[in-house]
């Protein structure tokens, strides 16, 4: 059966677009038929970390809109078969969505593909609303900032509140995903561990990704940096076999460091 997941989170800029691209990528490695559309209406990058920004020619309100079919609509990648992209439109009506069209897309697209990942926009207007209604999983992400975190639990109170699943009396499954850490400010006490992190928001743990400059120079060149070998690829690659329900352990990454490495060999 299908399942939705929406990427989401409380501060903006934190890497969600980032996230949903090399997720969709890592699931549909596996074989599995994925879609990620772009919620962020009128300030699009999805398709530029995707690296399919040179192939769209109509988008998701256009879909809504009559004005073509899903079909003409959706980008099928040429590196990873099973890979699908629904591009936001760039109007600047960010109240342009329907519920109800909105609905009969996402019925439309559970019909067709095994993974419907939504990358919601910052902020808590009618993109991000319209993202985490329909979401089965809802994966949150935060920076080890305490902005960011307080954010998110506001998200996550809103996502147990007016989501589908939540007015149906069922309960949407959450995830962290905590992005960009630097392993050496953790140990200096700098910035927020992930224990941190977790005894804050109270949900399980399904990905760390570490700080990687790997990120900004896939998004360049729009390839996915989760067909690199850098440290982030591995963590992408793990949160993805973590959502296929496989128990990977943990990256060490408040140990890397050298120092931490020598300590290691002499205990
Ligand atoms: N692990 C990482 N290491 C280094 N840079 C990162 C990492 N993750 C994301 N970034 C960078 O952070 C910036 C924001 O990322 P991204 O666009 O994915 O965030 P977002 O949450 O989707 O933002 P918005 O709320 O504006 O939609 C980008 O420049 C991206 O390259
Ligand atoms: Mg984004």
């Amino acid at each position: 059966m299908a399942e939705v997941i929406t990427i989401t989170s409380g501060k903006g800029g934190v890497g969600k677009s980032t996230c949903t691209a090399n997720i969709a990528v890592g699931l549909a490695q596996t074989g599995k038929k994925v879609v990620a559309v772009d919620f962020d209406i009128g300030l699009r990058n999805l398709d530029m970390i995707l690296g399919l920004e040179n192939r769209i020619v109509y988008d998701v309100i256009d879909v809504m809109e009559g004005k073509c079919n899903l079909n003409q609509a959706l980008i099928n990648d040429k590196k990873t078969k099973t890979l699908y992209f629904l591009p936001a439109s760039q109007s600047k009506d960010k109240n342009i969505l329907d519920k109800e069209k909105v609905k009969n897309l996402i019925e439309a697209l559970k019909k067709d593909f095994d993974y419907i990942l939504l990358d919601s926009p910052a902020g808590i207007e009618s993109g991000f609303e319209h993202a985490i209604f329909w979401a089965d999983r809802a994966l949150v992400v935060v920076t080890p900032e305490v902005s960011s975190v307080r954010d998110s639990d506001r998200v996550i109170g809103i996502i147990d509140a007016k989501s589908d699943k939540a007015r149906n009396n069922q309960e949407v499954q959450k995830h962290i995903i905590i992005n960009r850490i630097k392993p050496e400010l953790v140990a200096k006490g700098e910035m927020l561990s992930t224990d941190d992190v977790l005894s804050i928001l109270a949900l399980p743990l399904i990905g760390l990704v570490p700080e990687d400059s790997r990120v900004v120079s896939a998004t360049n060149t729009g390839e996915p940096v989760i067909y690199t070998n850098s440290p982030s690829a591995t963590s992408y690659k793990n949160i993805t076999q973590r959502i296929l329900g496989n128990n990977v352990p943990f990256e060490d990454l408040h140990q890397k460091g050298i120092l931490n490495s020598l300590k290691r060999l002499f205990r």
